[in-house]
């Protein structure tokens, strides 16, 4: 109930409730097996568990510090000079934020002002854009072909002018499970060498990669890492995405300007949690194994998936996999996809609002993060069809 004195115009005029919680709804309601939303649906390890609460228990109830608890800092830079030989100094380059959607927004937020173009690569994840609109900022838009989602530079190149001040990538990428090799990697570099763009660096599945391959952070790259924003996610790490706790890593004079705005934002995160993930991290096996635990439940997903009327390019990283329907029907991914959950009691996401003017692909996307069984009654449902 507002009073009848009362004006506002909104600041997202657009903004309207996302497909994921229009589809959540739905699958709820209608007891499907949900395959949408990007969260495991598996027991997380009770070693997690017993840290938190044994944080609780000897006294870690209050603030911890803006920046986040020390030795959680330290463990976040030592990890990443392991992969991927990059020092960040933990008391000047590192700050521990809540998930990583607090970093990429208070990334955008210190850095774009009014006018400020910022290309995003689409299909994007949905956050990027409503933090850009917020702080005055122009997306430019970067839009991938559903033929194998790959990148093409010069059309990224292209789209750099005077007033870009920001672009922001996802490997690996969300919806389209592709990575960027080193050589993409590279030639972002060069795109980006004799620009004043700062690069966010969406990385939150960088330990889910498939077949063999490495991550390429930004972190690796001399100049991108002078200029990047690198934004991790503990929960997408460790199977618990409701625990909101992340990272990014910058730096210096990046994060002095970063913290700028976290400080007064949010200040600090969860801090019993911030202590279990120092003490989780030391095992390394507990970020390393991700990627044999998850491409079997890929496999085991595709494998069903065999001899059915669906078309796809195995996922190189992240825990989604697109699935073109174009020989079942020609209905748009929406329609599809409610029908799915209406008829067949299967819930998965339509991507064509990730893409640049809602356009059609054919396509829907799966999260595998999910139990076994949950997976084959998926695969039974989807051989049906
Ligand atoms: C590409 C991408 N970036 C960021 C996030 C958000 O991460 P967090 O839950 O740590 O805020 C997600 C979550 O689905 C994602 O898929």
């Amino acid at each position: 109930m507002t009073s009848s004195n009362l004006r506002f115009s909104s600041k997202l005029p657009k903004a309207k409730t996302t497909i994921f919680t229009t589809v959540g709804n739905l699958a709820r309601k209608n007891k499907a097996i949900d395959l949408s939303q990007g969260f495991p649906n598996f027991e997380i390890d009770p070693k997690l568990k017993e840290l938190v609460t044994d944080a609780m228990e000897n006294g870690h109830n209050q603030y911890a510090t803006m920046q986040g608890y020390y030795g959680l800092r330290e463990i976040i830079s030592e990890k990443i000079e392991k992969l991927h030989k990059r020092l960040y100094d933990p008391e000047s380059e590192i700050t521990v934020t809540v998930g990583a959607t607090q970093a990429l927004f208070t990334a955008i937020t210190a850095f774009v002002n009014q006018g400020d173009e910022v290309i995003v690569i689409k299909p994007a994840y949905d956050c990027y854009e409503p933090a850009i609109l917020l702080n005055g900022g122009i997306p430019v838009y970067v839009q991938l072909d559903a033929n194998g989602y790959e990148i093409d530079w010069q059309a990224l190149k292209s789209k750099i002018s005077e007033k870009t001040r920001m672009v922001i990538i996802n490997t690996p990428h969300n919806p389209s499970g592709r990575i960027f090799s080193r050589e993409d990697m590279l030639q972002l570099q060069e795109i980006l060498r004799p620009t004043n763009c700062i690069l966010v660096s969406d990385e939150v599945y960088e330990h889910i990669i498939f077949d063999g391959k490495e991550h390429q952070s930004a972190s690796r790259f001399d100049d991108l890492a002078q200029r990047s924003f690198v934004c991790a996610s503990f929960g997408k790490t460790f199977h618990v995405t409701g625990w909101k706790i992340g990272y990014c890593a910058a730096p210096a004079e990046l994060m002095q300007e970063f913290r700028k705005t976290h400080q007064f934002a949010v200040f600090c995160v969860d801090h019993p949690v911030q202590r279990a993930m120092a003490s989780y991290l030391k095992n390394e096996q507990n970020y390393l194994g991700l990627p044999s635990f998850y491409q079997e439940k890929r496999d085991l997903f595709l494998e069903g998936l065999k001899g059915s009327r669906f078309k796809y390019r195995p996922s190189e990283g992240t825990y989604f996999q697109l699935l073109d329907y174009t020989q079942i029907t020609e209905e748009g991914d929406e329609a599809f996809a409610i029908r799915l959950i209406l008829e067949h009691k299967l819930a998965s996401i339509p991507i064509s609002s990730f893409n640049v003017g809602n356009r059609q692909d054919g396509v829907l996307r799966f999260c595998f993060a999910k139990k076994n069984e949950t997976l084959e009654e998926a695969v039974r449902i989807l051989r049906s069809l």
